[in-house]
């Protein structure tokens, strides 16, 4: 007992702070020492995220040029653990709240995030209202619904003055609230006013308002702008400010975060305060009181549907003056789609042995399925390229400027599969196997049925199971041939860069038109034509082009060790790939030897108890899924030979 008594009254003095409590003579001190105490809500907002540290990316430096288009892009350590391949639009929302900041028009525009289910709008809103959460406390009038600014009290004529002498600027007037408090209490000797402090918080209702959408029967703008307290009607006059409750989602997000959550499904007259409030900074009171001052970010999101059939009503042309919108696409990235799933899954309860590929196979699904078809290459090339890979044909890096498809398929990524589709098949592979571990082959079946059974429109239905039946399916067991082979071959690091040294030794002679020594006898000999035609057929290079295909591997190779640079068997992608397919092949007809067999003596036991073993100690497999993959393989490679 007294444990759990303690931890709470440790977790209670750590989350405290010293509350100020004081006049508003007081804060005109603080304020004196230090003004950057007063900020406005969006530059409260963009210094709090800054803070947590910002890094500007060498563009030209890094893979970044080729995706920002040369931009200058930023970093913001807040966001980088939680957000992959969302620089961009996070780039975008900061660019907005830096000019909000600056007092730019942005201060009076709603951000609206716009794209399609699952692309992260609803977490990147929840991680900007976090930040808040962290924030510093703010000053505010106590007793104040709307927790307003303490500078409110100060009379118009004075303000020039003070805004001098403390060196801040001001906006907003006193609300009906405080302003009747004045008056009554304080005899109107604002000097007196009391002032403290508060956190953000978004359960607390402290300076952070969501509002979800309202279907039209229950909509009521009081859920905006609050009400008149019915009881109190009796008590005091109409326009007595004691009757009212501002505790709408603009009087509660003073000083933070509005969050309007599917904004568009709303009706039009619900929308109107949202103008009012940008364009004004006031929101309407209920009954007949004064509108009150408003100072807070407003950001909205919503898809793509909702957006265009709103935007093509020309009877909301005020309000989309009032929106900035900032597209969130999916993930085009497997990478980083893939780093998407490892979170969701790392904070999930979900236990269970999670086979190598499986992930990977089904981000290639959904990265995909959002991809538009390019004239320039077929769609796992585009994904590949998207991916920062270098993709082999005939033996040369295609060249394939990631610029020239990003031009020709613009608006790419707003559809397609969504990463809550991918983590619903994730949940059913497991569910179904009835086992403790999922691989690529059920994570593949699921998502094939998980596609009949959901996806509605028949075309992209159609592309899906193309997509996910045969090209995801093939490149999987190209995947596991590799590393089945790989599994097979003992030192395989070293057999593949002794290939590769032959090879050179071989390729330069031949370029050279030298003799190449051997190592021991020092026997002069003509370079081993039929051992470099073995390793060139591999990928696919015959006749005429093998010479330009071996003085290219010299040049390439000796530029870059007379810049001092280590070369190996990986340094030339062309040539990698060559070597470990040869290797493979070396050693595939065991392989498949071994697997498939029903009935193994002594030897192969031996070898298939040694690829199992390697495939868990190094690839990460679990006993029981190594067996399922091999399972497969043998039924699914080799069959013709
Ligand atoms: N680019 C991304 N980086 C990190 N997580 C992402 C990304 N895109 C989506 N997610 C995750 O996917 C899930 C669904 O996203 P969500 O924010 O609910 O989407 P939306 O609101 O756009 O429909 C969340 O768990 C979110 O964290
Ligand atoms: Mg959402």
């Amino acid at each position: 007992m007294s444990n759990f008594l303690n931890l709470i009254k440790k977790q209670r003095s750590a989350s405290k702070y010293e509350k100020f409590k004081g006049t508003f003579l007081d804060y005109l001190q603080i304020i004196k020492d230090n003004p950057e105490t007063v900020q406005l809500a969006h530059k409260r907002l963009y210094e709090t995220i800054k803070e947590f540290g910002m890094e500007t990316v060498d563009v030209d430096s890094d893979n970044y040029r080729d995706i920002f288009n040369g931009d200058k892009i930023r970093k913001y350590d807040y966001f980088e653990k939680e957000f992959f391949g969302m620089e961009s639009v996070i780039n975008k929302l900061m660019r907005f709240l830096k000019s909000a900041a600056h007092k730019g028009e942005e201060s009076r525009q709603v951000l609206l995030l716009m794209g399609p289910v699952g692309a992260g709008k609803s977490a990147l809103v929840e991680a900007v209202k976090a930040s808040l959460e962290s924030s510093k406390p703010f000053y505010y009038l106590e007793g104040c619904p709307l927790k307003e600014e303490p500078l409110h009290l100060l009379p118009r004529g004075l303000r020039t003055e003070f805004e001098e002498i403390l060196g801040v600027h001001l906006e907003g007037d006193l609300c009906p609230v405080c302003r009747h408090r004045l008056i009554t209490d304080f005899k109107g000797k604002y000097e007196n006013f009391p002032v403290t402090q508060s956190t953000f918080s978004q359960r607390g209702r402290r300076g952070i308002a969501v509002v979800p959408p309202m279907d039209a029967n229950s909509q009521d703008v009081s859920v905006l702008i609050g009400t008149e307290d019915i009881s109190k009607l009796d008590l005091y006059p109409e326009d007595d400010p004691r009757v009212l409750s501002l505790n709408g989602a603009f009087n509660v997000g003073n000083r933070g975060i509005v969050e309007l959550v599917e904004v568009f499904k709303n009706e039009i007259e619900f929308l109107h305060t949202i103008i009012t409030a940008t364009q004004e900074k006031r929101v309407p009171s209920p009954g007949k009181h004064d509108m009150v001052f408003f100072d807070g970010v407003i950001l909205a999101h919503c898809n793509e549907s909702e957006w265009n059939r709103f935007r093509s009503e020309h009877t909301n042309e005020a309000i989309l003056d009032r929106i900035v919108k900032i597209n969130v696409p999916y993930i085009l990235e497997l990478n980083k789609e893939m780093k998407i799933y490892e979170k969701i899954l790392g904070r999930s309860d979900f236990k269970a042995h999670i086979a190598p590929h499986t992930l990977k196979v089904a981000s290639m699904f959904s990265v995909m399925s959002r991809l538009k078809p390019s004239q320039k290459c077929d769609l796992i090339t585009k994904m590949k390229i998207y991916n920062g890979e270098e993709v082999i044909e005939k033996g040369r890096v295609k060249k394939i400027d990631i610029r020239d498809l990003r031009e020709e398929s613009r608006g790419e990524g707003m559809k397609g599969i969504s990463t809550r589709f991918i983590m619903k098949c994730v949940d059913a592979a497991l569910t179904d196997s009835e086992s403790n571990y999922i691989t690529p082959i059920s994570v593949i079946e699921s998502i094939k049925k998980q596609v009949n059974e959901q996806l509605i429109d028949e075309d992209f239905r159609e592309r899906c199971l193309e997509i996910i039946g045969s090209v995801v399916r093939e490149e999987y067991l190209k995947i596991l041939e590799n590393e089945i082979a790989k599994a097979f071959v003992t030192a395989y690091e070293e057999q593949a860069q002794a290939l590769f040294d032959t090879y050179l030794d071989n390729a330069e002679a031949h370029t050279t038109r030298a003799k190449i020594k051997d190592h021991i006898t020092k026997e002069e000999m003509e370079p081993d034509e039929q051992y470099m035609r073995a390793i060139e057929e591999q990928i696919g290079i015959t006749g005429s082009s093998r010479d330009g295909f071996r003085s290219d591997v010299t040049a390439y190779m000796f530029a870059k060790m007379r810049r001092g640079e280590k070369v190996n068997y990986t340094s030339y992608e062309p040539l990698k790939e060559a070597i470990e397919s040869y290797l493979i092949s070396s050693v595939k007809d065991m392989a498949r030897i071994v697997t498939k067999s029903k009935t193994r003596d002594d030897e192969q036991q031996k070898k298939y108890s040694e690829m199992v073993q390697t495939m868990m100690d190094e690839y990460g497999y679990s006993a029981d899924s190594a067996e399922e993959v091999l399972t497969y393989a043998s039924n699914n490679l080799w069959r013709d030979s």
